[in-house]
């Protein structure tokens, strides 16, 4: 048999290409509109072909398919706090036992994600919403509020914990196709979805005081347990902190978009469902649990 010229090889390339750049060149025009063009965004961007060809447009054109909701637990990141970050020197007391939010992420990595027009932070959305409002002040807070004296503790508290969603709107809500109301109510209805965490941890007897004191967790213990609670594979993160210190810090679940269903979290370290350089972590936690 005769084989195929070079030429019919290429051409479904080249129409793909062709393609493309048309695709490309009018998003691009969208994109760099005037902020007058506004209300005419479109949160959901239109499908488009992707190729190998172009690996480019197979991020410009992604279309969001999973969440990311990262959990992150306060007293440890302020355990050993970055030198860039100052923790409260009360934030032993101050800090819950807890998780909290960190972010809900439309995808990942956001990295090479096209930047979406401006769309604003509409405070006043949570702000009518008490029990929305109240919610993420419980359980959305910035770890690294430094109260630095003031009228109101908790006033300054609030506003720092809105610093924080704010910038987490920039980076990632923005790109969610959501308003800001349905952008924080559905991250704190996910999470609150997950019941306690360090209770259920609590209930299987993970957190076990150190010999030298303070309390210690198997992360891949821990694994197990929200793998028994949560029924997937979550992926549990630890960081080296300024003086290599390794810190169990955060937890991150994956959802469906559209049916808002938990994931298997695909991240695994050679076998581990962790990050972690070693499996028996400290959890800075209240003795009296
Ligand atoms: C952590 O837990 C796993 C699962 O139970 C176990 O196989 C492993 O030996 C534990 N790691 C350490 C350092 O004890």
């Amino acid at each position: 048999m005769k084989p195929l010229s070079p030429f019919f090889l290429l051409l479904p390339l080249l129409i793909i290409i062709l393609f493309s750049t048309d695709t490309f060149s009018s998003s691009s025009q969208h994109s760099l509109s005037s902020p007058s063009s506004l209300s005419t965004f479109s949160p959901s961007p239109s499908p488009a072909v992707f190729t190998e060809a172009n690996e480019d447009n197979r991020y410009k054109y992604r279309v969001y398919t999973t969440y990311i909701l990262a959990i992150q637990y306060p007293k440890n990141l302020c355990a050993h706090a970055w030198e860039t970050k100052r923790c409260d020197i009360n934030y032993k007391i101050d800090l819950p036992n807890a998780f909290t939010i960190h972010g809900l992420w439309p995808d990942n990595p956001i990295n090479h994600l096209p930047k979406p027009p401006v769309v604003q932070f509409e405070v006043d959305q949570i702000h009518n919403d008490i029990r929305l409002r109240d919610g993420l002040y419980e359980h959305w807070i910035d770890a690294y509020f430094n109260y630095q004296g003031g009228p109101n503790k908790e006033t300054s508290k609030h506003i720092k914990a809105e610093a924080f969603w704010f910038e987490e709107w920039k980076k990632h809500g923005t790109y969610s196709g959501l308003n800001t109301h349905e952008y924080f109510r559905l991250a704190l209805d996910l999470f609150l979805n997950l019941g306690d965490v360090i209770g259920h941890f609590k209930a299987r007897h993970l957190i076990v005081p150190k010999p030298q004191g303070g309390f210690a967790i198997n992360v891949t213990k821990a694994h197990m347990a929200l793998k028994e609670v949560l029924g997937v594979d979550t992926f549990l993160k630890c960081q080296q902190n300024a003086i290599m210190q390794e810190e169990f810090y955060e937890i991150e679940i994956l959802y469906d978009k559209a049916t808002l269903r938990r994931l298997d979290h695909g991240s695994f370290i050679g076998n581990h469902p962790h990050n972690c350089g070693i499996e028996i972590v400290d959890l800075d936690i209240d003795t009296n649990i």
